[in-house]
This record gives structure tokens, C-alpha cells and sequence, in this order.
């Protein structure tokens, strides 16, 4: 069996996500516990517990998540949908404790003034940010503001060295893969998270550009998250994974004597309640309860896998560069069976 690097990945004649890939421990390794291991890392100036953030979406950051994924040391990405900015300009204390805010491209400037004045993480958020709006929204954030802008999403390396230009100081990365997505069945348009990440991730290193990498979508798993991490990525974002914990926006839905929660796109008719162009879905997650407990599952996870592939830090498995390619019966091997 071939062991493949990342470069070999990134030069792979298919386009790859995370079901398509394994990660290969091949050395001895010399962590103890998995207690031992550290999962801190700075993104964007902010120190992180462990590299998560959430995504910008009505069912999943509200303020009451952001401020719990800040008590995490992880970064929640209030959503700009339903009355949840007017709360932050109607009250300064629901600022506190947030670290990151994300706006349309069409945001009032006294909004995007307040962020910056608490130097509060601003994340465009948009579909495409191949798009010449998000571009030059991003430069005059950042020439006006002395803040920090993430910027998504785009699917390939292509437009990193521009995004760049524009001042973005990360980027999120994946598209149509996130699980209430139907961008590619209504356009066609996207790659697999894997593929996505690696050509970004090579481009960056290629020509030294400083921008930091979000995997953002189609992640179900801490393995995912691990590999995620071992392709390059910075930090991943989540939106399923968060989705259902008590900290989300929303009722607890009762149905079929089981707890459920609502997840959806943003581009969903729910999110849009007009008749525009759908790209997102609607869905029920089961009820999960406390988001501390999901982090902390992942977090677990991670370690595990960290000690596997002997990582001491997160600097370390994203230096990793052993994986194999999975036939679709070795996929089905690793997954359990009743
Ligand atoms: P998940 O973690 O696989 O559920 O993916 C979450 C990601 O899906 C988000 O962070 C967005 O990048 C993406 N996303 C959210 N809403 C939509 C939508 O309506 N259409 C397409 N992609 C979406």
C-alpha cells in the first residue's frame, strides 16, 4: 500500500474528503497519556483550548454559544440573522466575552465600528468570497479599522494570494460540503473538503502568504477533526457537530417521544422566508445537551489521536504526512457494525 504525504494527496487524480482518507501512525510513540497532550494554539491573535470554532449560522451561535464557546477557550461566530445584532447595538454587555461577529456585505457601519472598537473578531459572512464585493468589503475594513477580518469561502487556492491583498486574516475553506448544503446539486460547483484544504494549504505555503486556514464544513467526527488538522487547517469549524446542544438558538423540539433540535442553512427557505434561491436544507438533530460536552468529546478524540501519531502539540500533527487512501471497503471496515 502506498503511503501517501500530503503533497502526493494534494496531487491525487480524484478530489477527496475526510471518508476518503486515514490517518497512519508510524513511529513509536513517546506520549504517556493522552492527558499530557496540549491542544492550545493561537489563531488570529486569539489563544485557543482547542481549535474549534462555530459556525455563523441561526441554529447554531447565538450570543448564549458564543460566550460558553469563549468559557471553552474556543471562538463562537455570532450569526447575522434575526434580531441578533440589534441586541449587540441595543446592549453593549452582549458583547462581552464574545470574540467573534459575523456581518453581511451590506452591514451598517456603526455596526461594523462597534466591533472594531472592541477589537471584536469581524468574519464577512458570504457564499463566495471569490467575489470582487467581499473583496473590496474586506479592504475597506480593514484600511478604516484596526481589526480582524475572516473572509469565505472558497473551495481552491486560486484567489488566496488576493484575499490576502484584501487584508483577510483567514479564511474559511469548503464548498458545498456542509451537511445542510445543496450548493453543488443547484450549481455543480465544489471539490471535496480534503482536496479543498490541501490546494489551499499548499498555496499558502508555496508563496509564504499569511492567512489562517478554517476547514469549514462536512466535518461529523473528532476524526475529522484530526484529519482536518493533519491537512493543514488551523482551526475547523462546525456547524452539525454544535448543532442540538442546549447553548443553540431554538426550542427543544418534542417528536416521536425523542428531543430534538432544529438545524438549518443559511440559505435555507427558513433562514429566507422569501422565495429566493434555496442552496441550504432544514433538518431536526437530536438533543444533545450541554455544548461543553461535545468539546470536550472532540477534544478527547483529538488527544487520542495526537497520541496515535506521537503529537505533542497541534504543530506537530499538522506536520503529519502519512495517510492512505481508502477503497470504499476499508471504509466500511472502520466504521462499527451491530
Ligand atoms: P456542517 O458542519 O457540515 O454542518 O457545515 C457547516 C457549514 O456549512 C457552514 O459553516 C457553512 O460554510 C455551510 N453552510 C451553512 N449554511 C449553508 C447553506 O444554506 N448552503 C450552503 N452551505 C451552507
Amino acid at each position: 500500500m502506498k503511503i501517501y504525504s500530503k503533497e502526493d494527496l494534494n496531487n491525487y487524480s480524484l478530489s477527496l474528503t475526510y471518508d476518503d482518507i486515514s490517518l497512519i501512525p508510524l513511529e513509536i510513540s513517546q506520549v504517556k497519556t493522552r492527558n499530557e497532550i496540549n491542544t492550545k494554539s493561537t489563531f488570529i491573535g486569539e489563544e485557543l483550548t482547542v481549535p474549534i470554532v462555530s459556525s455563523p449560522m441561526d441554529t447554531v451561535t447565538g450570543i448564549e454559544m458564543a460566550k460558553e464557546l469563549t468559557n471553552l477557550g474556543c471562538i463562537g461566530i455570532l450569526n447575522r440573522f434575526n434580531s441578533t445584532l440589534n441586541e449587540i447595538l441595543n446592549n453593549e454587555n452582549n458583547l462581552e466575552n464574545i470574540k467573534a461577529v459575523s456581518i453581511s456585505l451590506t452591514a451598517e457601519e456603526k455596526l461594523i465600528e462597534k466591533l472594531a472598537e472592541k477589537n471584536i473578531i469581524i468574519c464577512i459572512d458570504t457564499a463566495n468570497a471569490n467575489n470582487a464585493f467581499v473583496l473590496k468589503k474586506c479592504e475597506e475594513i480593514k484600511k478604516k479599522y484596526n481589526t480582524r477580518v475572516i473572509v469565505g469561502n472558497i473551495a481552491h487556492g486560486s484567489t488566496l494570494k488576493q484575499l490576502v491583498d484584501s487584508g483577510a486574516d483567514a479564511v474559511r475553506i469548503g464548498i458545498g460540503g456542509g451537511s445542510v448544503c445543496t450548493t453543488s446539486v443547484q450549481t455543480g460547483i465544489g471539490i471535496g473538503q480534503v482536496s479543498s484544504l490541501l490546494d489551499v494549504y499548499f498555496t499558502k505555503i508555496e508563496n509564504k502568504l499569511n492567512i489562517a486556514l478554517i476547514a469549514d464544513g462536512g466535518i461529523k467526527s473528532p476524526g475529522d477533526v484530526a484529519k482536518a488538522l493533519a491537512c493543514g487547517a488551523d482551526v475547523v469549524m462546525l456547524g452539525r457537530m454544535l448543532a442540538g446542544t442546549k447553548e443553540t438558538p431554538g426550542e427543544v423540539i418534542k417528536y416521536n417521544d425523542q428531543l430534538w433540535k432544529k438545524y438549518r442553512g443559511s440559505a435555507s427557505f427558513g433562514v429566507k422566508m422569501k422565495n429566493e434561491f434555496i442552496e441550504g436544507e432544514e433538518t431536526l438533530v437530536p438533543y444533545k445537551g450541554a455544548v461543553k460536552n461535545v468539546i470536550n468529546g472532540i477534544s478527547d478524540g483529538l488527544r487520542s489521536a495526537m497520541s496515535y501519531l506521537n503529537c505533542n502539540s497541534l504543530s506537530d500533527l499538522q506536520k503529519i504526512d502519512s495517510f492512505s487512501v481508502l477503497s470504499t471497503s476499508s471504509y466500511l471496515e472502520r466504521l462499527p457494525r451491530k
